[in-house]
């Protein structure tokens, strides 16, 4: 069982639209247990993923300034439609203004830093929500931060995944379908991929059904893991930022939609009970 949250903390705020931020936190619980987590889902306003750069960046800025009202130092954006709309907005644009002496990360830079040392040909696949796939980010920063070891990205919009994941039907004969047809659709566009990116955090949700369809000598990246072994990293470096997180090895859960059906869905993905709180924002 998760515990409540005692007063005065300053947890690590980790924030997406809905249950997809789960999969990382998971992993940043793993790596780094003795930190505090808030965890954050607009769950009342997702999918992000078909929604414009000025909606998201209004939600996800929304949702940022709420968890450092909170207290939350740091916060990671767990989503990559809110990472890739919004997330250079807020640090360059925003955070200067609304507080300096904290930072917002997301999770595309750790996944292409990632992914240039799993690929042994360069040839990359994304497989990501729309608005992911139509803001170019992945192909943008693979260019800039793979050290040109990816010479190839082709990229797969999924628009109906996370709305499966969001209605728990990931074992599903519909989940099979759509999988099926999005795998296949990115494995025509470069038949020699040999890394593929799951570049939304919903999708590793799905993982059984798109195991069944990728071969099994293409590597499929999952950003948890990743993102967290980063975050270590990124603690290490900046003692500044580490020593104002607080250590209580607790978690707290919010949702902007029913706090039930999210305690429900939660502990399925998470594997453990949870005891959420409904918040406005
Ligand atoms: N988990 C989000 C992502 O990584 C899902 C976006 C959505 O709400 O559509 O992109």
């Amino acid at each position: 069982m998760i515990k409540r949250m005692r007063m005065q903390v300053s947890p690590i705020g980790v924030f997406d639209s809905g249950y997809g931020g789960l999969t990382v936190l998971k992993e940043l619980i793993k790596a780094i247990p003795a930190c505090d987590f808030l965890y954050l889902g607009d769950n009342a306003r997702t999918p992000y993923g078909t929604r414009s750069f000025r909606v998201v960046y209004e939600y996800t800025l929304q949702a940022v300034r709420y968890l450092f009202d909170q207290g939350c130092p740091l916060v990671i954006i767990a989503c990559n439609t809110a990472s890739a709309k919004a997330l250079r907005n807020i640090q360059q644009l925003d955070l200067p203004h609304i507080a300096p002496d904290r930072r917002v990360l997301g999770v595309i830079r750790p996944s292409v830093e990632k992914v240039a040392e799993m690929t042994r040909n360069g040839h990359v696949g994304v497989l990501g929500t729309p608005g992911t796939v139509l803001s170019g980010s992945y192909p943008i920063e693979l260019g800039k931060w793979s050290d040109g070891k990816v010479v190839s990205t082709v990229q797969e919009a999924c628009p109906l995944w996370v709305p499966l994941v969001e209605n728990n039907e990931i074992d599903s004969e519909g989940a099979e379908f759509f999988v099926k047809k999005n795998i296949n659709h990115l494995l025509a566009k470069d038949k020699n991929l040999d890394t593929i990116i799951l570049g939304c955090t919903h999708y590793p949700l799905l993982i059984r059904q798109i195991r069944k369809f990728v071969p099994p000598e293409i590597r499929i990246l999952e950003q948890g893991e990743i993102v967290a072994e980063k975050l270590a990293g990124y603690l290490e470096r900046h003692p500044e930022i580490e020593k104002r997180i607080s250590k209580g090895g607790e978690v707290v859960f919010q949702t902007t939609e029913s706090a039930d059906s999210f305690n429900e869905k939660a502990a399925l993905f998470l594997g453990q009970e949870v005891n959420a709180e409904t918040v406005h924002f």
